[in-house]
């Protein structure tokens, strides 16, 4: 699949999910913009991808601040020429911003940092780049990163599972809003996927398993492929909504879950 002379913005792509999108869009001929709010990170990932043969640079940028996301898109543009696809991909729990993370006990900075980054963020940084974006003649689209918690709730995460369903919705209304210029959005929801935010976040939830097969804050028990999902299988995804050969693909919310949400129940059930 080919992504060739193609540019991406990837936000929160210091690591994880973002990260691995960048180094298979790289490796597909995509030339890639890598930023994230931990700069030495970031580096680091572009660095590996100009190593491995590929376009890359990294450019700081806290998807809060309207002027960092502004210097993103403008960066974007000058090193490539033009933005063909708006990856959202940098996200926060809350019990990433504070140990006061219940819903009795958040106050209302926390919530209004997790909707700051995951909601407004993506909103700021669509509008920075959409200039870019109506001029692209590379099947343009704004990818966003959603989750399972865009669907149902979880006993712990309120503000976290508040903000994905709002990205849910924020990329339907985008599909309305952008496709008079021919600009697809689309969303992807994944389950557990192994990266440093699922650990982060489970280390912080009292009560998440320290063995078995939930450890490590996988939820593998209700994972009907079982297993936890890799950063790479949700790259994956991102490429092929990102490619041409996802052209008729528009406004979706793609489950990307292992099943998950297909059943309710834990897999010790049915012999697994
Ligand atoms: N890992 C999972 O199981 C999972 C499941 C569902 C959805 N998601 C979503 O996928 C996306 C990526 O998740 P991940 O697991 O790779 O997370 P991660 O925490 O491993 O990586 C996210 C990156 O975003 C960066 N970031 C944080 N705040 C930022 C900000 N204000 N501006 C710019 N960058 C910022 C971090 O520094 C980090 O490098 C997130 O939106 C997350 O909510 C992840």
């Amino acid at each position: 699949m080919s992504l060739a002379a193609m540019t991406f913005v990837i936000t929160g792509s210091a690591r994880g999910i973002g990260a691995a999108t960048a180094s298979m869009a790289a490796s597909r001929g995509a030339n890639v913009v890598v930023s994230d709010v931990n700069d030495e990170a970031g580096e680091a990932t572009a660095q590996a991808i100009v190593d491995a043969g590929g376009s890359a640079r990294y450019v700081h940028c806290d998807v809060s601040s309207e002027p960092d996301v502004a210097g993103l898109m403008e960066a974007a543009v000058e090193a490539y020429g033009a933005i063909d696809v708006l990856h959202n991909n940098a996200g926060i729990h809350e019990a990433m911003v504070s140990r006061d993370f219940t819903f009795d006990a958040m106050s209302i900075d926390t919530f209004d940092r997790v909707m700051a980054v995951n909601v407004r963020g993506a909103f700021l940084c669509v509008k920075a780049a959409l200039p870019f974006l109506k001029e692209s003649t590379r099947s343009p689209s704004v990818i966003n990163a959603g989750s399972t918690a865009s669907w149902v709730g979880y006993p712990a995460g309120l503000a976290y599972g508040t903000s994905k369903g709002a990205v849910a919705l924020f990329t339907k209304n985008l599909a309305v809003a952008l496709a008079p210029y021919g600009i697809r959005a689309n969303c992807y929801c994944p389950a557990s996927v192994d990266t440093d935010m699922v650990k982060d976040v489970s280390a912080s939830i009292a009560g998440a398993p320290s063995d078995g097969p939930d450890a490590g804050g996988g939820a593998v028990s209700t994972h009907l492929v079982h297993r936890i999902g890799e950063p790479e299988d949700v790259a994956e995804l991102v490429c092929f909504l990102a490619s041409r050969r996802s052209s008729f693909v528009n406004g979706v919310t793609w489950l990307i879950d292992g099943g998950v949400l297909a059943w309710r129940d834990t897999v010790d059930s049915i012999g697994m």
